[in-house]
């Protein structure tokens, strides 16, 4: 079930809250139904290729090809795409609920794509943080939160970093994968996993 912040808290968020219904919400699903893919992505990859991991999507629903990403994306660029199916266990949500997260696909200032995409869910309550150029950062709408360009948190009320997923390409295909070793922006354990 979508989780929304109440109007009165976020005046002035209404094409945010939109895209966060739309991101987040949409794609939330019963929780049994979400346990077996679920369980798929953690089975122990063996070897096979990105096993665990899955194909990032563009804004329209399109596999990402690395090569036509890289044409039209230029060095710098933080673009959402849809990721990783996690489970956040976060702060307001009293069940777990399975998501197809937005995430931030990177690219880096020699124009090829960083090896880590940038979980785009604000870590206070939840809402879809939009990377600002300008400020390089990311700036949450919904409470001022900002996390620098590696998503790491340097102003709350947010209490912990963006989410990391791994970013490789396979068969010129981008695919994410979970994350579980070493946070390398703070030096700890990932809280997300
Ligand atoms: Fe509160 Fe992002 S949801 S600062």
């Amino acid at each position: 079930q979508a989780t929304s912040i109440p109007a009165d808290r976020v005046p002035d968020m209404g094409k945010r809250q939109l895209m966060n219904l739309l991101l987040l919400g949409a794609i939330s699903l019963p929780s049994g139904f979400m346990l077996v893919p679920y369980a798929a992505f953690f089975v122990p990859s063996g070897g096979r290729g990105t096993g665990g991991g899955t194909v990032a999507k563009d804004a329209i629903g399109n596999d990402v090809i690395a090569e036509e990403w890289l044409k039209t994306h230029g060095p710098g660029d933080r673009t959402l795409t849809q990721g990783l199916k996690t489970i956040l266990r976060a702060f307001n949500m009293k069940s777990r609920r399975a998501l197809g997260d937005p995430t931030y696909l990177v690219v880096e200032k020699d124009r090829t794509l960083a090896t880590y995409g940038i979980n785009a869910v604000c870590t206070h309550l939840g809402c879809v943080v939009p990377w600002n150029q300008a400020e390089n950062k990311f700036i949450c709408p919904c409470h001022g939160s900002q996390y620098n360009d590696q998503g790491r948190v340097v102003r709350g009320p947010a209490p912990l970093s963006l989410a990391l997923a791994h970013a490789g390409v396979e068969d010129g295909k981008v695919v994410f994968v979970p994350w579980v070793e070493t946070d390398f922006r703070t030096g700890d354990a990932p809280w997300w996993s």
